[in-house]
């Protein structure tokens, strides 16, 4: 069982992490620390763990071995930079940092000090999602010609928000909800991403960062790919779509972009030799719709328990790694680049 602290008692802490903890089987967590002291004292208090209401506080606690790193974005460079110097293993939250600079000394202070670094996109370790990529890797659909993933919300103007300010936030709906959306692509095509096309805008809202975003994505294995991520829409309304096509099916999902484990998938696959049918009717093709079955699993507890079993194994992580998470944050300054000039950008 690995010892872990929280830095940062805030929203997704409380909502989904803490409350995750309970289906943690390697991971146990027995400090918290925020600035915010009532909401240290209220998560310490809610799982039975010690308090801290400073970084170096909760750092010196020689129980603690990793800490899961879940405060505003600006605050990830210095806070890993702090926790690898203190030897803790660590999983930041997405995205890894607002800068390439910052996202590359993180990843080489985790290196340096011989700790392990995971990001904390956990899209990946959706029971769904997992399947999906299973299913594109066995080829039951074929080679991926095309995907679409969207993520939306209503995030309205809030004076003081971190995320509406792009200096604490790195941007609006593009970083920070986008790029959930490039990473699950990324690891269900298992290829990378080589080039983007974007429209980013603030359509609704007054803050200085944006709410609308539209990504083309083109993959190193030739499949390309449209990412919606929205800030304007309801939150009833965006149903977190996933759709991959190929060339001897399609897969298609809702619910299994977002925070909750469940969701609904179905497949459908066609013969391999499919014959032209010039009256392009549907039902004439031999087509097979088959629901995907799964048992839900808790995402935030899978990717704490990722990271445990790493260290309890002594093996360095191989999924959620800071080069992937720093990859992603490339996409996203690409996206943003493209945005703004309306020009196709390589990923480097
Ligand atoms: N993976 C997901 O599903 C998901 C969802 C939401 C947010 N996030 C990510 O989690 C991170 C936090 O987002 P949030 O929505 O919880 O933000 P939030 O604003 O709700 O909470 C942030 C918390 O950090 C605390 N804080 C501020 N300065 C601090 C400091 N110096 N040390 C310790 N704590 C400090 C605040 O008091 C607050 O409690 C962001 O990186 C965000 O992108 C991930």
């Amino acid at each position: 069982m690995v010892k872990w602290g929280i830095i940062g008692c805030g929203g997704i802490a409380r909502r989904r992490m803490v409350p995750a903890l309970a289906e943690c089987k390697d991971s146990k967590v027995v400090a918290v620390m925020d600035v915010d002291k009532r909401a240290a004292d209220e998560v310490a208090g809610q799982i039975g763990a010690r308090a801290f209401y400073t970084e170096a506080g909760l750092l010196a606690d020689p129980e603690i071995e990793a800490v899961y790193i879940a405060t505003p974005v600006f605050l990830h460079h210095r806070q890993v930079l702090q926790a690898a110097a203190a030897g803790k293993h660590i999983m930041v939250e997405k995205p890894i940092s607002i800068s390439v600079t910052e996202a590359e000394a993180m990843i080489n202070a985790c290196r340096q000090a011989g700790i392990y670094f995971t990001e904390g996109y956990m899209m990946k370790y959706h029971a769904l999602n997992v399947k999906a990529r299973e299913m594109v890797q066995a080829g039951e659909i074929g080679p991926v010609v095309f995907a679409r993933a969207q993520l939306g919300c209503w995030y309205p103007d809030m004076p003081g928000a971190w995320r509406q300010d792009p200096k604490l936030g790195g941007g609006g709906a593009l970083i920070d909800m986008a790029t959930h959306c490039y990473d699950l692509l990324q690891y269900i095509i298992g290829s990378k991403i080589k080039e983007v096309f974007a429209f980013t805008d603030t359509l609704t809202f007054k803050y200085p960062v944006d709410d609308s975003s539209t990504t083309m994505l083109k993959f190193e294995n030739g499949a390309q790919a449209v990412v919606d991520a929205f800030f304007n829409v309801p939150d009833s309304a965006g149903q977190g779509k996933l759709e991959l096509y190929g060339n001897k099916g399609s897969i298609q999902a809702e619910g299994t972009i977002g925070q909750a484990s469940t969701g609904r998938m179905a497949a459908y696959l066609s013969d391999d030799a499919q014959a032209y049918d010039p009256q392009q009717s549907k039902d004439s093709l031999d087509v097979d719709k088959r629901e995907v079955a799964y048992s839900p699993v808790n995402m935030y507890a899978a990717e704490m328990d990722y990271l445990s079993q790493c260290i309890e194994k002594r093996q360095a992580p191989t999924m959620s790694t800071g080069e992937e998470g720093l990859f992603i944050l490339k996409v996203a300054n690409a996206a943003y680049e493209s945005g703004k000039t309306g020009c196709k950008i390589e990923v480097r």
